[in-house]
């Protein structure tokens, strides 16, 4: 394990979470230190405060790395994307079912090939830590080996990862298929090997979405769940009209694409349901009592011409909301632009996501949708130290655009409309120093 152990601190502008500011005076949901300091020890956040305080607290001479005048927050999360889509990013001229005909399922073909996922893995690692990503639930390919390789890349760098091999048994390629019966044995035994929360891997049981999975082989995801009740469950759901059409034909009785996850108890609170745009209230409703989580995905649904998630019918239902980038569907790893996309999809229908409403997605928001909100997502004694330092005038236009801001929320909006990966300064996962080393 690389996490660092002789205890350091790192200062800067330190911004964390405490509540969701949708539900209450935004105010009261963060903390805000404007001269802060972190005490990392053995990986973990031991200390949090004002410089002076926590210094005056350790009463020791400590090493500081000092990240003043940039604002450091817990480190990004990403609750859906592939990671075999590294190079299918920008694909052109396809909605949904054309673009996974046409690119991705020629793409995840190259997964077989162990060197060829080895090598992706670790790059598509890297690139999440370029973008302050620490933590993501990524889907792998069909093949066991991609699983194996992303883990093995993860715990190479101590990131706390989520993912699991897709199963799908038909419309797919030969060489993409697996069977019920196989796709069951590898999942065990992808889980048996690697989902293993204290060296920060958890798997994902993954039915790739309706349409790619037999009746059979939703019936074996059903018992994966029953067996592994602790692992995540990840499928999509209403991303796109013909799709929904395709999926509800394949389950004549199922009334809406829902009811086919429903049908085969998929719907858990561990459950993270892709996209999920087109969905009439009583759906939405079943996902709320269920405690199913949507990852709202904003350059996905923009690029491959989706439609518009309805953040705020969510939630006046009561259905769990994260947000993710969706790669390579989603056109950047950056989850600063894809909260800049959230922003317009829910402009686009007379919404609004306040600047403190998309940090707190980010993270808290994020890590309570997977429920390690003890863990990551908040900056707070015990927690794993995983760490972004964000600089809000990495870019010439964003300097000028900074001059004239003048609060907090001024600053995190220009982060978010004009960032990208320039923006963040330095990424730490459990202590360690990551960016600057890549
Ligand atoms: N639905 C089923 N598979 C996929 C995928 O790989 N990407 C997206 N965006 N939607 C899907
Ligand atoms: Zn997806």
């Amino acid at each position: 394990m690389s996490a660092q152990t002789t205890p350091h601190l790192i200062r800067g502008r330190i911004l964390t979470f405490l509540e969701n500011p949708f539900q209450q005076n935004a105010a009261s949901a963060y903390r805000f230190y404007e001269d802060g300091a972190l005490l990392i020890a053995n990986g973990k956040i031991a200390d949090i405060g004002s410089f002076d305080d926590v210094k005056a607290r350790i009463g020791a001479d400590v090493a500081v790395t000092d990240h003043r005048p940039h604002l450091i927050m817990p480190g990004f999360i990403d609750t859906h994307l592939h990671f075999p889509q590294t190079q299918a990013i920008a694909s052109y001229g396809a909605q949904l079912l054309e673009w996974l005909n046409t690119y991705v399922f020629v793409e995840e073909q190259k997964f077989e090939n162990a060197a060829h996922a080895d090598f992706i893995a670790g790059r598509f690692l890297d690139e999440l830590i370029r973008n302050g990503t620490t933590t993501a639930v990524a889907y792998c390919s069909v093949h066991k080996q991609s699983a194996q390789s992303m883990f093995a890349a993860a715990r190479q760098r101590n990131m706390l990862m989520v993912g699991g091999k897709v199963m799908m048994d038909r419309n797919a390629p030969e060489a993409l298929r697996d069977t019920p019966q196989s796709g069951y044995d590898d999942s065990k035994a992808l889980i048996e090997a690697w989902h293993k929360p204290d060296q920060r891997n958890y798997y994902a049981i993954s039915p790739r979405f309706a349409i790619t999975s037999t009746p059979e082989q939703l019936e074996m995801s059903k018992a994966l769940v029953q067996e592994f009740p602790d692992c995540y469950v990840q499928t999509h759901l209403s991303e796109n009209h013909d799709e929904i059409a395709f999926a509800t034909s394949l389950y004549p009785s199922a009334q809406h694409y829902i009811d086919i996850y429903a049908h085969y108890e998929l719907l858990t609170p561990k459950t993270i349901l892709g996209h999920c745009i087109h969905m009439c209230d009583r759906e939405v409703s079943l996902m709320a009592e269920r405690g199913a989580v949507a990852a709202f995905c904003p350059t996905s649904n923009l690029f491959l011409g989706s439609g518009l998630f309805d953040h705020d019918r969510f939630a006046k239902l009561g259905a769990r909301i994260s947000v993710a980038t969706d790669v390579g569907g989603g056109s950047s790893f950056s989850m600063l632009e894809t909260m800049s996309e959230a922003y317009k999809i829910m402009a686009l229908q007379g919404q609004k996501l306040s600047p403190l409403q998309s940090y707190y997605m980010l993270t808290l928001g994020n890590a309570r949708a997977l429920g390690l909100q003890d863990k990551i997502g908040s900056l707070h004694v015990g927690a794993d130290a995983d760490i972004v330092v964000l600089d809000a005038r990495a870019k010439p236009a964003m300097d000028l655009r900074m001059d004239v801001a003048e609060t907090l929320e001024d600053e995190l909006f220009i982060l978010q409309t004009m960032g990208d990966d320039r923006c963040v300064r330095e990424v730490y996962i459990a202590g360690k120093a990551m960016k600057s080393a890549l």
